[in-house]
């Protein structure tokens, strides 16, 4: 563990990690991620236009692996159907997530350096079994209850905050400043540095800035950064009395009091990184989905008992994580393929969550949707999202609070989607707030 700072050191919250990605490739286009293979949806273009769902289905109806053999990510398959990728994550011991096989993303184990702090999201069983049930009991329905009230108010401000009959991005206003809002609630984070969590999950979760290789100590140093920070909260915190937050319950817990600091330190990042991306783009993924399918919104407008499957539906729509990724422990045959020990496999949840096998009309958002729950969205088995209770329970009050107010969000500017192949969602957008 490094040594402690004497004094707080000054966090920045830019350039961001899009920022500096952006101005490196003007000026060294040769970096330019190079996509040759027709099959390879590691292309961040096709998420940042939107044109990546005829790609998936014409791979879906064909088959439910496809392999990659070039790539700026090496050679990997595609699992692109619901089915296939329910069956690799249900046998964890042959498909791995841990580091040593090569981590979560499609990113090679190389070009993740810096980010391989240890956190359960990338360990096998047992480790991974004992480290989810320290942080579990944060998420069950009684401390949904206990935060329900304070997520809701902390809404209700936001939402009463707004500017009528003018245009503002969604994305700042609302989605971030909720979702840092929620994550410092749970976590006793200190509110003024909120922002500090959105710009780390950034420069954290940016898979394309990782491949390039110039920019691999920009992205450490503000890891570390955010490293440092975290070990100066955990010594600060450890010296307290025990709180009902989650820092305070992994700092007091038993199970924890076990953990190497490096491996809190990762577990805690974990949430933080994991908890934020996909909130933040399913709230803004919620508002675009009802601006471009109206007659949904207004179903939600007269129907408020709607709300919960809405949650669902939206969540399913949007998939803000477009993928994770194991890796073979083994020669194995699957569905009819022969895959060798240590292939990259890249679980498609984006593609899972628009299997026409599973969801009728799957590219239409249907709140009525009587198998939305089916979604992969948050995953499947061992490594299903641990978050995903709280995640439904901003999602929800968002809705609540929104009708409420009878407020009527419409895009009225810009829309900019994430260039990423792994973050699925909003950079901007702008929108204007009515009455119903
Ligand atoms: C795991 C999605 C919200 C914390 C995951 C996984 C996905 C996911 C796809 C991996 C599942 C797998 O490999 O099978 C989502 C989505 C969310 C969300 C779509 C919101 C809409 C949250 C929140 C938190 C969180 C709010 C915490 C504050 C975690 C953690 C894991 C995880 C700790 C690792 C679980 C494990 O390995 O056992 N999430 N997540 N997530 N998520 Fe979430």
């Amino acid at each position: 563990m490094a040594t402690i700072a004497p004094e707080k050191p000054v966090f920045h919250t830019s350039p961001t990690a899009y920022e500096v990605l952006v101005r490196h490739l003007e000026q060294h286009p040769e970096d330019t991620p190079k996509h040759t293979h027709p099959n390879d949806v590691s292309r961040s273009d096709i998420y940042f236009n939107d044109t990546w769902q005829p790609i998936f289905a014409k791979m879906r109806a064909e088959g439910p692996l496809h392999y990659v053999p070039e790539s700026p990510y090496g050679p990997y398959w595609n699992v692109v159907s619901n089915k296939a990728i329910q069956h690799i994550e249900a046998l964890p011991e042959l498909f791995s997530s841990s580091w040593e096989h090569g981590g979560i993303t499609i990113l090679e184990r190389e070009e993740s350096e810096g980010l391989e702090l240890p956190m359960f999201i990338a360990m096998d069983r047992p480790k991974h079994t004992g480290q989810r049930r320290t942080v579990a009991p944060a998420f069950t329905p009684k401390e949904m209850k206990r935060m329900d009230d304070e997520i809701r108010q902390r809404t209700g401000e936001v939402l009463d905050s707004l500017p009528r009959g003018e245009v503002f991005d969604w994305v700042d206003t609302v989605s971030i400043e909720l979702t840092t809002g929620m994550l410092a609630i749970l976590f006793g984070f200190p509110w003024e540095d909120r922002r500090l969590l959105t710009y780390w999950s950034d420069w954290a979760g940016d898979t394309e800035i990782a491949t390039v290789k110039d920019l691999t100590s920009e992205r450490e140093k503000v890891l570390h950064e955010m490293g440092a920070y975290f070990q100066q909260l955990w010594m600060k915190r450890s010296q307290e009395e025990p709180g009902p937050d989650l820092i305070s319950m992994m700092i007091h817990s038993p199970a924890m009091n076990q953990m190497e600091p490096r491996e809190f330190m990762g577990n805690l990042i974990l949430l933080i990184v994991g908890g934020n991306d996909t909130t933040r783009n399913t709230m803004s993924g919620i508002i675009h989905g009802f601006d471009k399918f109206p007659d949904q919104r207004k179903l939600f407008e007269e129907q408020p008992d709607l709300i919960p499957n809405a949650v669902q539906e939206c969540i399913r729509y949007q998939t803000p994580l477009a993928h994770m990724r194991r890796t073979a422990s083994e020669d194995t045959e699957l569905f009819g393929e022969q895959i060798k020990k240590g292939d990259k496999m890249v679980l498609w949840y984006l593609s899972a969550n628009r299997d026409e096998t599973v969801f009728e009309n799957p590219d239409k958002l249907d709140i009525t949707r009587d198998n939305a729950r089916r979604h992969l969205a948050f995953g499947y088995g061992i490594h299903r999202c641990v978050g995903a209770r709280l995640a439904e329970l901003q999602l929800r009050i968002l809705l609540e609070e929104m009708h409420k107010r009878r407020m009527r969000v419409h895009v009225a500017g810009d829309v900019e989607r994430v260039k990423a192949n792994f973050v699925h969602g909003f950079r901007k957008l702008e929108v204007e707030v009515t009455e119903f």
